[in-house]
């Protein structure tokens, strides 16, 4: 099975979305999927500025030339697709928004009827399953409500279906859990790498193996407090600097 993955943390590959991201693609490629990854930091992608020539004058090419002509390609070639990002303000980030965005020209103008709601057909993808990869600052697991629920809209958009989500929550905090909570880490490693060889094998990610990649590793009021005394250090460090 052919995979794209997309990273749209701005962090690339030094970002959390990353840590988890690579560990999904790991299990992916145990699972003998051919997976090709782009991260969108760094990339020129011009917004969409909804001409929809893409439509009508031009059927299936957007009038913006920019990175997009070296991904869209890979797009058509895949049977799935992960979209990876980090919370931002209660969503993806900009970054994955504005690559989704310029998917409008795989899809044509026409309405068809699917599942009682009027869509867009497809123009020539054969994308059939669409996991997300999500990590976020605050520990509380409903922050990835609007992102989940935006993704699961975008697969009913494609006509692919939601294979299920491998959310991280307190991410900051993953590098320090490495040292505080070496087992606890393993098993959420082991599991992040366990729901991509079901994304590939079984077609979802199972209830079971999202939840260990979620658990909780440090206390609500244990991260609070460390991330409380990080943030005094740092900005302490840069008042020293200023002196
Ligand atoms: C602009 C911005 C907005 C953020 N908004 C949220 C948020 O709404 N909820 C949350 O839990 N974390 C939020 N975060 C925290 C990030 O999700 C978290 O730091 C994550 O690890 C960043 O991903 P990265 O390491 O791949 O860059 C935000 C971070 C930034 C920079």
């Amino acid at each position: 099975m052919k995979v794209l993955v997309v990273n749209g943390s701005p962090s690339g590959e030094r970002g959390k979305t990353w840590w988890v991201a690579k560990r999904f693609v790991d299990g992916m490629k145990d699972a003998k999927a051919e997976v090709t990854i782009v991260h969108l930091q760094g990339k020129k992608i011009h917004h969409c500025t909804g001409e929809l020539a893409c439509w009508l004058k031009t059927p299936g090419k957007c009038i913006h030339k920019d990175d997009m002509d070296f991904i869209l390609p890979f797009f058509y070639e895949v049977e799935a697709v992960v979209l990876a990002s980090p919370v931002y303000v209660d969503g993806m980030t900009g970054l994955l928004k504005n690559f989704v965005d310029r998917l409008v020209p795989t899809v044509e103008p026409f309405f068809e009827i699917r599942n009682g709601h009027i869509r867009h057909p497809a123009r020539n993808t054969k994308i059939s399953r669409v996991a997300l990869v999500s990590v976020c600052g605050f520990p509380e697991m409903d922050n990835f409500d609007p992102i989940v629920h935006h993704v699961r809209a975008i697969c009913r958009n494609m006509n692919a279906k939601f294979a299920g989500a491998v959310l991280r929550p307190a991410a900051p905090a993953l590098d320090a859990a490495k040292i505080f909570h070496p087992f606890k880490t393993w098993d959420v490693s082991g599991a992040i790498k366990k729901a991509g060889i079901e994304f590939v094998q079984d077609g979802e990610i199972s209830d079971e193996t999202a939840a260990t990649a979620a658990m909780e590793i440090f206390s609500a009021e244990d991260y609070k407090r460390e991330a409380n005394k990080s943030f005094e250090k740092a900005l302490k460090r840069i008042e020293e600097k200023k002196k």
